[in-house]
């Protein structure tokens, strides 16, 4: 039971006030796919997806990535810094794969140069992309329309660029000594009173991320330890969050 003033639900987390600088984040058990056309529930995802977000929140704040997280007060809640957050949502791909690929697909976009066409197709040195936060369809955008909408500047988006490759970097390293590979993610990122462009949201959960089992892949199969098992439909979700959190722990005992 909460007293707290209700603000606004994502996919997955209720938002709350938690006081005039901080919001309180509920992680349910929702999970959503397909810009929202499939959906279900999966006992006790909330609880484990939120201790992966704190287990990478504290990795990132030892490795100087500023975010606004602050503390985990329950099992299954998140304390953070209120932001104003921009409308953008930054995808980082090591590998091809999810609406990248079906993009390719559909004649829509081109490969980088010498990218393989096949879901798990390495993309040498990674890339970024944006998409648009506050429409009902994810729509990939360039940095022109970034500019010209007044959501960043081109410094900013150089500053954004960097630290998502950095955060890239600090989340590839870690997994890989637990014998995962970072295919790809999504962050956002907010602005604090003072104007400093922070990270939001929530980092390196399965719910964002994809992360494939590093010994199967190398035999040439995908094995996902991420919201694809529910996009899939091929197994249980909260099993498969579990598993990534049991290998990412026993990595740093
Ligand atoms: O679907 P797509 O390939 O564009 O997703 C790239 C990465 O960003 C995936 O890890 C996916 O889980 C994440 N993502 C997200 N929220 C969205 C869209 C994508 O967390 N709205």
């Amino acid at each position: 039971e909460m007293n707290l003033k209700y603000v606004s639900s994502g996919k997955a987390k209720d938002i709350y006030e938690n006081s005039s600088e901080t919001l309180l984040f509920e992680f349910t058990d929702r999970v959503t796919a397909f810009d929202g056309k499939k959906k279900s529930d999966y006992n006790e995802k909330g609880e484990i997806t939120c201790k992966i977000a704190e287990y990478w929140f504290n990795i990132m704040e030892n490795n100087n990535i500023p975010t606004h997280y602050i503390e985990c007060p329950t099992s299954t809640s998140m304390i953070v810094k209120r932001l104003d957050i921009i409308p953008v949502e930054v995808i980082w791909r090591n590998y091809v794969a999810g609406s990248f690929l079906r993009r390719y697909e559909a004649g829509e976009i081109k490969l980088p140069e010498g990218v393989g066409t096949e879901e798990g197709s390495p993309i040498h040195g990674g890339m970024i992309e944006f998409t648009t936060k506050f429409e009902a369809v994810d729509r990939p955008i360039n940095t022109d329309e970034i500019i010209s909408n007044g959501w960043l500047s081109e410094k900013e988006i150089t500053y954004i660029t960097d630290l998502t490759q950095r955060i890239n970097d600090i989340m590839s390293q870690e997994l890989a000594a637990s014998g995962i590979i970072l295919a790809d993610f999504k962050v956002e990122y907010g602005r604090k009173p003072d104007g400093e462009i922070i990270l939001a949201d929530e980092v390196g959960t399965p719910d964002g991320c994809r992360f494939w089992k590093k010994d199967e892949f190398d035999e040439g199969a995908i094995i996902s330890l991420d919201k694809d098992v529910f996009r899939k439909s091929i197994g249980d979700l909260t099993v498969a969050y579990r598993e990534l959190f049991n290998k990412l722990q026993k990595n740093n005992k």
